[in-house]
């Protein structure tokens, strides 16, 4: 594993006051990647994915504690991950922990790992590399602000069609209410923790409402497991509010993601993007 090498130090905070908790889950086999490897531990300009998440939330001011949640057999690497990243005057404390089956318990393990004097929690995806220092904090402001569950959200701008399991078109779907939405989510942790237990016990399952057949993927319908964490919230009778999200917390799901990742690192990075390779 390589250590970042522009990993920048926070300047110190005394993290033992500081109640932000970031539960970075990465610990998704990655299968739709085909990458060979979980896909927090992929490489995305000479750094894994976890490595670029770890540098924006230790750079975050005021400090907070950070759980990197992974697969059981990864622990060990990445605890040299974070070793190499970290420095002794960091206002960030990082623990790692083995993730579950679906990403919702992975989640849960992670709450649970935090310390009880942490009251706001933002969960974020390794999968999204990119997402900003910015982003994390105006998350976590509104979250402080109005003591509700904050999502960061993008219009949507595509024509969006409802399609049969055959392919078929059946309708065009009004877009105008629609969002995309992102991580890092952020929650009062009571919320946050109290949701999961309910949907671990099975209270929040859902019930009655069919086989969801007009969705071929198979995913993230209210006839499946959530896919976020807002949604988790959002069964358990939680408000989940909207803030601007950001195209660079773009998640890498498939190889034609990776080429756009590479395309915003350097647009990040203040280089020169290159579409046409
Ligand atoms: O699979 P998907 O891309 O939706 O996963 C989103 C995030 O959740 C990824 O960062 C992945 O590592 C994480 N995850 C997890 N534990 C799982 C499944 C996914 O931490 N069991």
């Amino acid at each position: 594993m390589t250590a970042a090498p522009d990993f920048v130090p926070p300047r110190s905070a005394p993290h033992a006051l500081s109640t932000l908790g970031v539960v970075l889950v990465a610990a998704g086999r990655g299968e739709r990647l085909g990458a060979g490897r979980p896909k927090a531990f992929v490489e995305l300009g000479g750094r894994t994915l976890i490595e670029h998440c770890l540098a924006t939330v230790s750079a975050l001011a005021g400090g907070g504690h950070l759980v990197v949640v992974v697969p059981a057999a990864l622990a060990p690497d990445t605890l040299d991950i974070v070793a190499a990243v970290s420095h002794s005057g960091s206002a960030w404390d990082v623990s790692v922990t083995p993730g579950g089956r679906e990403r919702h318990e992975s989640v849960r393990f992670g709450i649970d790992a935090l310390p009880g004097h942490v009251d706001v929690v933002l969960v974020h995806d390794a999968a999204r590399p990119l997402a900003p220092a910015a982003l994390f904090e105006r998350v976590a402001a509104e979250v402080r602000r109005t003591g509700d569950a904050v999502i960061p959200a993008l219009p949507v701008a595509d024509t969006l069609k409802r399609v049969g399991p055959d392919g078929v078109v059946h309708e065009t779907v009004d877009r105008s209410p629609l969002v995309a939405v992102q991580t890092p989510q952020g929650f009062p942790r009571l919320g946050l923790a109290a949701a999961h237990d309910r949907l671990g016990s099975g209270e929040n399952s859902p019930g009655g409402l069919g086989s969801g057949g007009l969705n071929p993927g198979g995913r993230g319908t209210a006839s499946s497991g959530p896919t976020d964490d807002a949604e988790v919230v959002q069964r358990a009778g939680g408000t989940v509010r909207t803030v601007a999200g950001d195209m660079f917390a773009h998640k890498l799901t498939t190889p034609g993601d990776l080429a756009l990742l590479e395309a915003l690192l350097s647009a990040q990075s203040g280089d020169t993007i290159d579409l046409t390779s």
